[in-house]
């Protein structure tokens, strides 16, 4: 497939964004500096906290650490919305606290409807969920502060 490029200018802090590249829906999410600084707070309650394995797509060095974004943009979390279990695509549930069917420490992220992954702001999969892999983050670059180019 071709490579996909994007317009970010749009995208607000603590917004989102949905984009298909290669057929499959692809997340853009500003991330706020309070969305940032909650990613260190998970580390060790998500399974795999480097992404030292990959799902569909072998993880770019830029996402083998919590913000599993490129360093000079780290806000941007650019991944695949394809849950690593059975490739339902989860939905955002961005409200930080105790909510229905979420950990208890909740900090913001995502829950699969199918059978119940959740992942933290980076699609870094919680422990003990069925999902065996974070979210894949396809290779992406940045032609200027806004305007990012997928695969
Ligand atoms: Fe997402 Fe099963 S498909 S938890």
């Amino acid at each position: 497939g071709a490579p996909v490029e994007v317009d970010i200018s749009d995208v607000k802090p603590g917004e989102m964004k949905v984009v298909e590249w290669r057929g499959k829906p692809v997340w853009i999410l500003r991330r706020t500096p309070e969305m940032l600084a909650s990613l260190p707070k998970n580390d060790s309650l998500v399974a795999d906290p480097n992404s030292d394995k990959s799902f569909q797509i072998p993880v770019p060095e830029y996402a083998k650490n919590e913000f599993r974004a490129r360093q000079d943009h780290k806000e941007v979390l650019v991944t695949v919305g394809i849950c690593s279990h059975l490739g339902c695509s989860p939905s955002s549930r961005f409200t930080e606290g105790p909510q229905p069917n979420l950990p208890d420490d909740w900090h913001g992220g995502f829950l699969c409807p199918c059978h119940g992954s959740t992942f933290d702001l980076s699609g870094r999969v919680f422990k003990n969920k069925p999902a065996p892999a974070n979210l894949d983050v396809p290779p992406y670059m940045y032609l200027s502060d806004n305007k990012i180019v997928i695969g």
